[in-house]
């Protein structure tokens, strides 16, 4: 299990944050002041920085390995190989490095700047241990997603994002707010060497789930766009109950018309109440029915289904794939019948 942010606190006092964060989430904050951090920020080094965004505190480099297969001979990171189209900002060629003699153990970095400590509403500043688990999977099937357009859902400050992009013909990194949006721009502009096209092609965009409905569809996005979506990810991004209800929403609303893939990555945080008196997980409970209810749901001529995926695929990035990680894929097809 994840541990939550340590506070040393007499029991009954235990108890009583126990049964509050089950009322407000799943993710680990802290009594005082709301706050919470993330353990990919407990176990990883970060500087401290004023350099980004008022709301950005610390800038991390998360190194990682690059997948077995070369991935790509358009100018995206190509194992061994001198990148072709990558140029900066001014047009001018990117230089990388030499190729290692060992391909295997060829490191690449990723630098994200976000915050730490962070309220519950700014969650998305961090970095969580499913956005690892996903970029992980997004490297490992790092050929599917060639020429295919992504769509991010609660992208936080742009990691996912950024490794889609490094694969992806078109990646929209999506949140809510302008703080977040804003913080994943620049990240995507810090690594704009790794990615295709030096980047051009991710696009940071709003969608708030609360704001979509089945009548106005995803207010952010045009039907043409949305059809062209060929996969979905979304990391992190069980932890309440009411935006679960609204994450679903929009996923319905986006699987409607046009067949997609779906992959939700979430660490299943569990915790005590004395409601239970027992260890329970309020929000995975809600995912499981909220799933239910999607693949129960024929409004339209779409078969909707969902499997879990194991986590058994290469780690790339340096985290503890603990056990309490999981990886849902959702997937609609034309129905037969
Ligand atoms: C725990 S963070 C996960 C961030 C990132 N995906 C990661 O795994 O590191 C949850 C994300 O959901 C976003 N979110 C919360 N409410 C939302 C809403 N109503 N619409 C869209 N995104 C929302 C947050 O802003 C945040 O980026």
């Amino acid at each position: 299990m994840s541990s939550p942010v340590s506070v040393v606190m007499p029991f009954d006092r235990v108890a009583s944050l126990l049964y509050k964060l089950n009322r407000v989430t799943s993710l680990p904050m802290a009594e005082e002041e709301n706050k919470g951090l993330s353990d990919v920020h407990i176990s990883t080094q970060y500087h401290i920085t004023n350099d980004c965004h008022v709301k950005v505190n610390a800038v991390s480099r998360f190194l990682f390995k690059l997948p077995e297969n070369d991935v790509d001979n358009e100018g995206v990171i190509s194992k061994g190989k001198e990148p072709i189209n990558c140029k900066d900002a001014d047009g001018d060629f990117i230089v990388r490095r030499k190729p290692v003699d060992n391909l295997t153990n060829q490191r690449e970095v990723i630098t994200i700047y976000h915050g730490l400590e962070t309220e519950l509403k700014d969650v998305g500043l961090q970095i969580w241990n499913g956005c690892l688990l996903m970029c992980d999977f997004i490297l490992h099937g790092n050929l599917s997603w060639k020429n295919e357009t992504i769509l991010d859902l609660g992208a936080g400050v742009g990691l996912t994002s950024i490794v889609s992009a490094m694969f992806a013909d078109k990646v929209y990194s999506t949140d809510t707010g302008n703080d977040v949006l804003d913080i994943a721009r620049n990240n995507v502009e810090v690594n704009a060497r790794l990615l295709r096209n030096g980047g051009q092609s991710v696009e940071v965009r709003e969608i708030d789930w609360i704001k979509c409905d089945k009548e106005n569809g995803i207010y952010t996005f045009t039907a043409e766009e949305l059809e062209k979506i060929n996969f979905v990810f979304a990391a992190e991004v069980i932890y309440d109950i009411d935006l679960t209800e609204a994450f679903f929403t929009t996923i319905e609303i986006i699987l409607q018309k046009v067949p997609k893939t779906v992959y939700i990555a979430l660490e299943k945080r569990l915790v005590f109440t004395l409601e239970d008196l027992d260890v329970v997980s309020p929000a995975y409970s809600h995912f499981q029915q909220c799933l239910t209810r999607l693949v129960n749901c024929h409004e339209s001529n779409l078969l909707i289904e969902h499997s879990q995926i194991p986590c058994d695929f290469p780690q790339y990035f340096d985290y503890h794939r603990v056990k309490e990680l999981e990886l849902w894929e959702i997937t609609s097809r034309v129905s037969s019948g």
